[in-house]
């Protein structure tokens, strides 16, 4: 089969979404598929190939006009984190020209990639936790900005609500930085002109993957972060040394359970399909989970959590990554 391996992007994440792409190329070169990687970026679609030669693809069907005749795919592997691979504007795309695609559809795309929204949605799970939150808009800014001082405890965490790796984030500890914090979301590019403002939540935070393998729902070991920052920022994410990482996590059995029913449960209500990743706050004084995000392209660098959780689950990437092409093409 023919794989797109779709990746570049139109947010601050293209970085990260080139090297999760540069990863699973290299994990599918010993698979069967032949992967073709095509980069997008607001100016232009496109493909190198052997020789260095930059091919546009055609966008009214996907193709691509190589040397070798034209290429037509069966499947697109979308390896874009932030808009518009995670937001479900390709997804939309890929579903009017007929292509399948990795990834969650275009409504729960788009959906997911709204915190606010997805936690509307997450309302009522058992077990699950929602720390209190205002979403805000430049048009509402003047009176949420009273009711997030009426109505949430400091510290806050200040978001931008569309966006991803934590660009534009900042810990808010006094109120009169509350104002610029949420300048600055407002500013992050292709995030969504909203802003979460959230309480912060004391405790230990955690990341789980959970995909639907060929057996059903398999949820991966869970990671621990731990960092020296203030909190798990881009710099933490990225940057080697600066979190310790413990996978599996160092849960008690009952912890254990308890998170992978919550990630199941979250998967279901919200409909995903392929592999996710799920965020959380364990909060110490009372032990409950507090949702933080959903991922539905989740960073797969090679110091990320996902790969870091197949390895934990004594899985091979290569038969990982063949395995989600498989479940998306049937
Ligand atoms: N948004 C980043 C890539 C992640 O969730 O891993
Ligand atoms: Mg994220």
């Amino acid at each position: 089969a023919k794989i797109a391996l779709i990746t570049g992007g139109f947010t601050g994440e293209i970085e990260i979404s080139l090297k999760s792409a540069a990863f699973v190329e290299q994990k599918l070169q010993t698979s069967r598929f032949d992967v073709y990687k095509i980069i997008l970026t607001p100016e232009s679609w496109y493909h190198v190939d052997d020789a260095g030669i930059k091919h546009e693809v055609n966008r009214n069907d996907f193709t691509l006009s190589l040397k070798d005749g034209l290429v037509k795919f069966d499947l697109a592997f979308i390896m874009i984190h932030g808009s518009p691979g995670e937001d479900g504007r390709l997804q939309g795309y890929l579903d009017m020209i007929g292509l399948k695609y990795t990834s969650c559809d275009t409504l729960t795309s788009a959906l997911t990639m709204n915190k606010a929204y997805t936690k509307s949605l997450l309302q009522g799970i058992d077990g699950l936790y929602l720390a209190p939150s205002v979403c805000l808009s430049p048009a509402t800014r003047a009176v949420s900005e009273i009711n997030v001082k009426n109505e949430l405890k400091l510290p806050y965490f200040v978001k931008p609500n569309g966006g991803g790796s934590s660009i534009g984030m900042t810990k808010v500890k006094q109120l009169d930085e509350l104002s610029s914090a949420i300048d600055r979301a407002l500013g992050t590019e292709n995030a969504g002109k909203q802003v979460l403002v959230e309480e912060f939540v004391s405790g230990r935070e955690f990341s789980v993957g959970i995909y639907n393998s060929k057996a059903g729902l398999k949820v991966l070991p869970a990671t621990e972060v731990i960092t020296t920052r203030e909190f798990f920022d881009f710099e933490a994410k990225y940057i080697p040394g600066l979190t310790n990482e413990i996978t599996p996590a160092d849960l008690t059995n009952e912890q254990q359970g308890r998170v992978e029913q919550l990630v199941k449960e979250v998967y279901i209500r919200l409909n995903c399909k392929g592999l996710v990743r799920i965020d959380f706050f364990l909060e110490r004084e009372t032990d409950k989970f507090y949702f933080i995000e959903i991922n539905t392209i989740p960073g797969q660098t090679e110091t990320s959590f996902i790969p870091q959780q197949v390895r934990a689950a004594g899985l091979q990437e290569t038969d990982f990554y063949t395995e989600l092409i498989e479940q998306a093409l049937v």
